[in-house]
């Protein structure tokens, strides 16, 4: 068996003593019948996460945590497989699924090494999971190896400028100023944290996305709708009417 890289260990401590505090927004989330994405729950209609037709499609969520968004497919028809680094996260995930009556399988894993045969899934999606906290030159070569030829890839994440502006402080909101070097900005360490991020640049998304056999659907750029609210202190709704706080990318394995 081969051993984890050390982002997969130190995200796997960080997400297992994360995991209690993160089961309330869970819950809320398996009660939501109609996709909200990231930290502003912006409607499915605004950002065309999911493909027009789940049903019958087989999916993977890759970092599904407390795998709300494999419920939303699983809803939707999709067979769903949810992957998860951390442990306590899937627990909650389980618990979920049987207040809610929803079986679908739940593996314990890095999502850059999936235990699954090649070109097993139609759809793959991260939702601030492995498209944050796993190497895009890892997982993203992986996603392209689960996808079948046509099969299609969302993730959503921060944005590059909101990182580029975001104080080291995980309570200080974003200012305008750029706080960091944008060269060099690809595995983010925050001082005082366990946690290991990527924030690629566009253009290594573009790379890597491409070398790995997709093609780039859409990069959309998420706004708020005036008056959202989110419980994370690291951004306010008016920064996040002004610049995208955070990027949904699409793209589509080469057939
Ligand atoms: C913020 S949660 C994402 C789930 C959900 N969409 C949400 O926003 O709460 C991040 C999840 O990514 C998982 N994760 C981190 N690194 C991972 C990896 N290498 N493979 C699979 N999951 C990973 C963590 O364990 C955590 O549950």
């Amino acid at each position: 068996m081969s051993e984890l890289p050390d982002h997969v260990l130190r995200n796997r401590a960080h997400w297992d003593s994360l995991a209690r505090d993160y089961a309330v927004a869970g819950e809320r989330h398996w009660r939501q019948e109609s996709p909200g994405w990231g930290i502003w729950n912006v409607p499915e209609a605004d950002l065309g996460m999911l493909p027009a037709d789940l049903a019958g499609k087989d999916a993977i969520e890759l970092g599904c945590g407390t795998a709300y968004v494999s419920a939303w497919l699983a809803r939707r028809g999709a067979r769903v497989v949810g992957i998860d680094n951390s442990e306590a996260q899937l627990a909650t995930a389980r618990r979920l699924q049987r207040e809610h009556g929803l079986d679908f399988p739940l593996l314990h894993g890095n999502a850059e090494t999936v235990p699954y045969p090649d070109a097993s899934f139609d759809f793959a999606i991260s939702e601030y999971g492995a498209c944050l906290w796993a190497d895009p030159k890892r997982w993203v070569p992986e996603a392209a190896r689960l996808l079948r030829p046509g099969g299609r890839l969302s993730f959503l994440t921060n944005s590059q400028i909101l990182m580029l502006c975001a104080p080291p402080e995980e309570d200080r909101a974003a200012g305008e100023r750029l706080l960091r070097p944008a060269f060099g900005m690809y595995r983010v360490e925050w001082p005082g944290d366990p946690g290991v991020e990527f924030h690629p640049s566009h253009g290594d998304w573009i790379r890597i996305l491409t070398g790995s056999g997709f093609e780039i659907e859409d990069l959309v750029e998420v706004r708020p709708p005036e008056g959202a609210t989110t419980r994370y202190p690291f951004v306010t709704v008016e920064w996040a009417r002004q610049w995208p706080s955070e990027e949904v990318w699409k793209a589509r394995k080469r057939a």
